[in-house]
Parts: C-alpha cells; structure tokens; sequence
C-alpha cells in the first residue's frame, strides 16, 4: 500500500485532528493568541496543592516510589484503588458495586474507543450497529473513534428558550428512534460542548428505552458527580448492570496522567480489561496512585462539592456576565451553564459560518472551536450547527474576559458591514 492510500482510508475522518493541528498551530503566532478552544481543565490551586503534597508523600515512603513507577498493575488496573472506588460509590450513591464492575484505563477517551467498538460496527459480516446520541451535539471526541464509517447516530435536540439570553437542549422524544441497529445509547452529562445537564426525567426515559431494546446506556461523567462536580444542578447518579457509568481523574486536574474509570457489569469489564491488555498491556498507575489516600478518605468528593464545583461555577457566571456586557444590543443566546468548561454561545441568522467565524478570530488572536464539530451521526441539514461556537472559561478571568470582549466586537463588526 501507498503510503497516500493510509490518507485515503481516513479521508473524511480527520475534522478533529485537523482541528487540533491548526489550534496548535496558531498557539506558535507571536503573540500568542488567546487560547478559548481548548478542553484543559482549570490548575484549582488547592486540588493541586493536595496533589502534590500526596506525590511529596509517596516519595517519602521507603521503597514507595519505586513501587508505583517501577510495576505494571493488571490489565484491570490498580486493585487498591478499585477497592477504594468499590467504597466510595457504595457509601456515597449506594450502587451494589464490587471490584469485578470496576476497570481503569488510560483516560475516558481511552474506555470510548474501547466500549464504541465493542457495541458497534459490524457483526456476523451483514448486521451493523451504531452508537445512537440522543441528544446532539455531543463531544468532540466521540467522532472519529469508530473503526468503521456510519458509526454514530445523533438526534437533533429541541431547544427551550429562556429568559435572559439563555436557552437549553432538551431530548426530543418524539423523533428519538432506538432499534435493531441502536448497538448502544451515549450521552455526556454534562456535555462537552454545550454545559448542559441531561436532566434526571430524561435520563431514566432513555433507560427505559435502551432496556427496551436490551442495549446499554453510557453516560459520560467526565465532568460529574462525585468527583470532579463540574455540576451546577442537584442530580440523581445512576447505575445497574445496564448502565455503564464513564469517569476519569482529568477534570480534578489530573489530565497529564490518563486515567480512566469504567463503571460496568462482571462480562464488560472482563472485556474492558482484555482489550486493555492488547492495547497498552496496562493502565498507567501514577493517577490512581495521587488519588488513592483522596478516595480511601472520601475527600475526593469533599474537594469536589466544597473546592472545584464553586471554583468552576463562580468563573461561569463572571463569564456570562461579561459576554452579555459586551454584546449589548446585539442578538445572541448563550446555553444556560449547568456544568463542565464551557459557554456555548448561539448567533442565530450569523451572516457567515461560525468556521468562518473562527477564521477571523484568529486573526484578531483569540481561538475558539466552530460549532459544527459538535454533530457527530447528524447528518441532516441544520443551520444551527453553523451558528454556535464553544468557548472555555476554564483559563485565566483576565484571559477569557479579554476573549469575550473580543469575539463580541468582531460579530459587532460583522453585524454592522452587512
Ligand atoms: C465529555 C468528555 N468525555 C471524555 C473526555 C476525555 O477525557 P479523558 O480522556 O482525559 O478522561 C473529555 C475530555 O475533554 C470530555 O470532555
């Protein structure tokens, strides 16, 4: 094979590592732009502070070091602290959960490739399944883990408007088809890129459908509750053996060391656990490692209820506060923040393209990421998904209120040109 022929087999798949080539691209310029496009978590000084004095510990500990850095764990990962998670979520949520429905990985986005691939594609040859979204757009990172085309299908949300420029995605029952060819249902909550919070009446709608046609429901906790609470509503966590429940240490701040939690039924994990084994022999130990005393204690969810959620919360409303300062006059909605990174903010009728529209906010040195990578499995014409943009305020106040005041004045400038 041609080595342009590999380029040709992944012809169309690229949308998000072009995306990252070019944001990584023009983070070189000088100046540097500012950086609202991202999905880095914020550095919270005092989860940090609580990070480092743990590594400051295990490296005080005779022998303890060595131990971590110097073995691999099981393909399941690291048994201490799976008993540790087995305990937290026992006594927290009182889910009926051992160490056989825990697996580490090496971050979420790892246990996706992984839990997408095993419930879709295609079987027996002729049969095809797909990971229906129920409620897009969805994260960015879903999209091009499917080892095979057609892999996803999303389902265009209803929008509720509300007062003060805010609007939220609901479900949209109505036209929500799950069948034959649904391999599994998928939803992050909150969501990356929109903030929103499935709420618990759709939750236990769509685990009633997805038992319906015997096919597990994936949420996506990234951002949840217990840890790290990027959560601005009360919600109700879930978990049966029907429900795979995804977590990950790299919202709390520990992105740089990959590590995942798939929450699953005996046969899944088993089947996590393998496909751990062919793809990286083992998960890394260092994060469960700095999180283990944190888990053992419950602090973890302490940190996350009293330190990171009012931490995130309190940037959010700074963040929407300056954007509605800035756009005075001008028509925008923005979806209401109940959790995760980001403002997902709404120009309907833009005169251009929202990728249009990054384009030119590069040039004026601000980054964002362009609403329509939001869509993955949505393939129907939809204005809106041209009309939206995904902006962080996970980055410095100064950083994002410079940003907002950026962006607001070059849809000004669009608005008075045309
Ligand atoms: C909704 C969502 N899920 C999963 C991930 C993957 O996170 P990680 O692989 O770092 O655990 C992210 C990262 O941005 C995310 O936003």
């Amino acid at each position: 094979m041609e080595h342009s022929d590999f380029g040709k087999r992944f012809a169309g798949r690229i949308g998000i590592g072009e995306l990252m080539d070019d944001l990584g691209n023009a983070l070189v310029a000088d100046p540097a732009p500012l950086m609202l496009g991202g999905g880095n978590p914020s550095h919270v000084p005092p989860v940090q502070a609580r990070f480092r004095k743990r590594m400051e510990a295990i490296l005080a500990q005779p022998g303890e070091f060595e131990r971590v850095i110097g073995n691999y764990d099981t393909p399941q990962g690291a048994k201490l602290f799976i008993e540790s998670l087995v305990e937290l979520f026992r006594s927290e949520f009182g889910w009926k959960v051992g160490p056989e429905n825990f697996a580490l990985t090496n971050g979420s986005q790892n246990s996706f490739f992984y839990l997408f691939n095993l419930f879709a594609g295609r079987f027996e040859e002729t049969r095809r399944k797909q990971i229906l979204l129920p409620l897009a757009p969805e994260y960015i990172g879903y999209s091009e883990v499917g080892l095979e085309k057609d892999f996803f299908r999303a389902n265009r949300p209803e929008i509720a408007r509300l007062e003060d420029n805010l609007f939220k995605y609901q479900v949209d029952f109505d036209s929500l088809r799950i069948n034959e060819e649904t391999g599994a249902v998928c939803f992050s909550r909150p969501t990356n890129p929109t903030g929103n919070v499935v709420t618990d009446e759709e939750v236990s709608r769509l685990r009633e459908l997805a038992n319906r046609q015997g096919v597990p429901l994936i949420i996506d906790n990234a951002y949840g509750t217990p840890f790290p609470n990027i959560i601005y509503e009360e919600v109700q966590p879930i978990w049966d053996e029907d429900v795979i429940v995804c977590m990950s240490l790299s919202k709390l701040g520990l992105p740089g060391l990959r590590t995942g939690i798939v929450i699953a039924r005996e046969e899944t994990i088993r089947i996590v656990s393998r496909m751990t084994s062919v793809f990286s022999l083992a998960p890394g130990g260092m994060g469960p490692a700095l999180a283990l005393d944190m888990v053992k204690t419950g602090e973890i969810t302490r940190i996350s209820r009293e330190v990171v959620r009012p931490f995130y919360e309190n940037k959010a409303q700074r963040a929407v506060a300056w954007f509605k300062r800035e756009m005075e006059g001008l028509p925008f909605a923005i979806h209401k923040p109940e959790g995760a990174l980001f403002l997902w903010l709404w120009f309907e009728g833009l005169p251009i393209s929202t990728q249009e529209l990054y384009e030119r906010l590069k040039q004026k040195g601000v980054l964002v990421v362009s609403g329509h990578y939001f869509f993955p499995g949505l393939e129907e014409d939809w204005p809106h998904k041209d009309e939206c943009i995904r902006v962080t305020y996970a980055q410095d106040d100064e950083l994002v209120e410079k940003g907002l005041s950026l962006i607001a004045s070059e849809i000004r400038e669009i608005y008075s040109n045309s």
